[in-house]
């Protein structure tokens, strides 16, 4: 893919912008990410320098979409360990909110949790389950509220205090200290039960958020899921990352 010196800009002044709040407010896995991809300040990265620095670490790789792909191709390929990424850069007048996903917000929003072997089983085995449930009436709404708060929008307890780890956080200016630190902003512990029940709106800086204590506790809860739909016919996933 080549990239025009005004793309280039773009990348990064969303760069130098996201970066000392990354500091602040990213969980260490993020930053660790960040740090394991060398992703470049000052110009937007190919994929296949990206993908042979993750690659080795957990098998993820991020694949390039033009846009939008159905449901059942998303999952499809979480399961399968690729990311669907979109390669192109917003627009100058987009750099704080973008409502389409743009290469900042996949590659410097999404990819560097898939460097941790944990979250990649958690992202991995929800795939295979969202794949499964996507088009059922009763269960899809669960399924797209929970990639909703844990992976977009997912905040999680640590020992620098609370930081975010949800891309939609990670590649927005404005909404991630604010997620951290409004009042206007209700920080609920991850309850499956709430998270798959709370309706989201995408148009707006979300004023309610879940809290989880760790990436362990991310995949037990698409275990949980797994068992919940139990009756649609659905087993238990085993996880590679402690085996
Ligand atoms: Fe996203």
């Amino acid at each position: 893919m080549v990239y025009t010196q005004q793309e280039h800009a773009t990348w990064r002044k969303l760069y130098e912008s996201m970066l000392p709040q990354w500091d602040r407010c990213a969980t260490p896995v993020f930053l660790s990410g960040v740090h394991k991809l060398a992703l470049a300040p000052d110009h937007v990265p190919q994929l296949s320098e990206v993908n042979a620095r993750l690659a080795p670490l957990t098998g993820f790789q991020a694949v390039e979409v033009p846009g939008y792909v159905p449901a059942v191709e998303f999952f499809s390929h979480l399961k399968s360990r690729r990311f669907p990424t979109v390669t192109s850069v917003r627009r100058e007048d987009q750099l704080d909110y973008l409502p389409e996903p743009d290469i900042f917000h996949d590659v410097a929003g999404h990819v560097p949790m898939h460097t941790d072997p944990v979250f990649a089983d958690a992202l991995s085995s929800f795939g295979a389950l969202a794949e499964e449930l996507h088009n059922d009436e009763q269960v899809g709404g669960a399924i797209a509220r929970f990639f909703w708060f844990t992976i977009e929008f997912g905040l999680m307890e640590t020992d620098k205090g609370l930081r975010a780890y949800g891309s939609g956080l990670m590649s927005s200016f404005g909404e991630l200290e604010y997620a951290l630190h409004s009042p206007e902003v209700a920080r609920c512990p991850f309850q499956l039960s709430q998270v798959i029940e709370t309706p989201f709106e995408i148009d707006h800086f979300q004023k309610r958020l879940f809290v989880i204590e760790g990436f362990d506790q991310l995949y037990e809860a698409v275990n949980e899921l797994r068992i919940q739909f139990a009756p649609l016919g659905l087993g238990q996933e085993k996880h590679q990352a402690s085996t």
